[in-house]
C-alpha cells in the first residue's frame, strides 16, 4: 500500500493541520510506503514573496520531522525538487473538462477571500491530481476539506484510463473522521486564515496568553455547573489529555465549583505536555540543518525516480516518445 500526501508552505502549522493531516500521515507510515512532501508549486498560488516561500518550505520541513516523520519509514521531499509533476498536470489536464475545475469550492472560497483569480489556482487540482498519480498512489490522507480534489484526481485518472489505455490505478482519500475538523479557539473550523488558530510551535508566554485570553467561553459564574455541549475547551482538551483527565474535566463542568480561567490553565499545561517531544526535537534539527538537507535531498532522489518509471509510461502511451 501507497500512501501520499503532501502540505503547503504557506504559514505555522497549527493543531488543526496536526491532529487532521500530520499525525495520521505519522501513523501511516508505519502501516505501508510512505511518499510525503511539501507543495511548494502549490503555495505559490497563494503566496508571492520569494523568501517567504523558501523559508516557509525549509521551516515546514523541519516541523514535519519534529512531528513524527520518519525519513527512514517515510521519502520525505520537495514538491519542486521532482518538476515532472508539472510534465503530468500538463498531460491530466488535456482531458480535464473546465466544468470539473469550475465546481472546485477550494477555488471558490479563495477567490472570495480576495485572493488573485490566477489560471494557477484554477488549475491546482490538476496539478495536485498529477503528485497523487505520479507515484502511483493507493491512498491519501487529507483533511475533508481536500475530498474533492480527490473526486477531481479519480475522475481524471479515469479519463486518462479511457482515452489512452489502462494507465493509473484509482487512489483512495483516508479521512480520519475523530479528528476531521478541530474547533479554532472561537469554535469555527481551526484556520489559518480564520485568525483562531493555536500553533503547534510557538513561545510559550505567548501561547499560554492566546488560550487564556481567546477561547470563547459563556459567563457561567465559577460555581455553577458548566455545559459540555459545544465547549470549545473541552473538544481541545480532549485531543491532549489522558481519558482520566478528560473524564475528570468533564466531572468538574458538570458539578460546578471551576472556573474557565482553570479550564483554561489544564488545557494549556496538557498541549505544552503533549508536543515537549517535538518541541525538543525541533530544537535539534533547527540547530542540524545539514541533517535536513541530506534527509531532502535523499527523498528527492528517490521519489525522482519513481516519477521518471511512472513518466515514461505515460509518455509512450500519449505519443510523446517517438524514439
Ligand atoms: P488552513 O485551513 O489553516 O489554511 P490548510 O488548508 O493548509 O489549513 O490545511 C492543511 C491540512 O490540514 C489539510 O489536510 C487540512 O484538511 C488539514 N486541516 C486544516 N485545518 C484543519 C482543522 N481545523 N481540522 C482538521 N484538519 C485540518
Ligand atoms: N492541496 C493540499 C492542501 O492544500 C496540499 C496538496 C498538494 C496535497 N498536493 C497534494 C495533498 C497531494 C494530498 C495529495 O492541503
Amino acid at each position: 500500500m501507497r500512501y501520499l500526501t503532501g502540505l503547503q508552505p504557506s504559514g505555522q502549522l497549527h493543531i488543526g493541520n496536526y491532529f487532521g493531516a500530520i499525525l495520521p500521515a505519522v501513523r501511516l507510515q508505519e502501516k505501508g510506503e510512505a511518499f510525503y512532501f511539501i507543495a511548494n508549486y502549490h503555495a505559490m498560488t497563494t503566496m508571492s514573496s520569494p523568501q517567504a516561500l523558501h523559508d516557509n518550505t525549509r521551516g515546514l520541513a523541519v516541523d514535519f520531522l519534529a512531528c513524527g516523520l520518519d525519513p527512514k519509514k517515510a521519502v520525505f521531499f520537495a514538491q519542486s525538487a521532482v518538476p515532472e509533476v508539472n510534465e503530468l498536470a500538463w498531460i491530466l489536464s488535456t482531458v480535464c473538462p473546465m466544468g470539473l475545475l469550475e465546481r472546485c469550492h477550494s477555488y471558490k472560497e479563495k477567490m472570495a477571500r480576495g485572493i488573485a483569480a490566477t489560471h494557477a489556482l484554477f488549475a491546482y487540482p490538476a496539478l495536485m491530481a498529477a503528485d497523487i498519480l505520479l507515484y502511483d498512489s493507493d491512498a491519501v490522507p487529507v483533511g475533508k476539506d481536500q475530498k474533492q480534489h480527490l473526486e477531481v484526481t479519480r475522475d481524471l485518472a479515469g479519463k486518462m484510463n479511457e482515452t489512452f489505455g489502462q494507465l493509473f490505478k484509482l487512489p483512495e482519500p483516508v479521512i480520519s473522521e475523530s479528528t476531521a475538523v478541530v474547533p479554532g479557539l472561537d469554535g469555527q473550523k481551526m484556520s489559518k486564515s480564520y485568525g483562531n488558530a493555536v500553533p503547534i510551535f510557538g513561545e510559550e508566554k505567548e501561547l499560554r496568553k492566546l488560550i487564556n485570553k481567546k477561547i470563547v467561553t459563556d459567563t457561567t459564574p465559577l460555581e455553577a455547573p458548566k455545559p459540555t455541549e459545544n465547549s470549545i475547551i473541552l473538544a481541545l482538551y480532549k485531543l491532549f489529555a489522558s481519558p482520566e483527565s478528560y473524564d475528570c474535566m468533564v466531572r468538574q463542568h458538570l458539578a460546578g465549583g471551576v472556573g474557565y480561567g482553570q479550564f483554561k490553565k489544564d488545557l494549556f499545561e496538557a498541549y505544552w505536555e503533549y508536543f515537549r517531544p517535538a518541541r525538543e526535537k525541533r530544537e535539534w534539527l533547527l540547530t542540524n540543518p545539514g541533517y535536513v538537507d541530506d534527509v531532502l535531498t535523499t527523498g528527492a532522489s528517490r521519489a525522482r525516480e519513481e516519477a521518471s518509471k511512472t513518466l515514461t509510461r505515460i509518455r509512450r502511451a500519449v505519443g510523446l516518445a517517438w524514439l
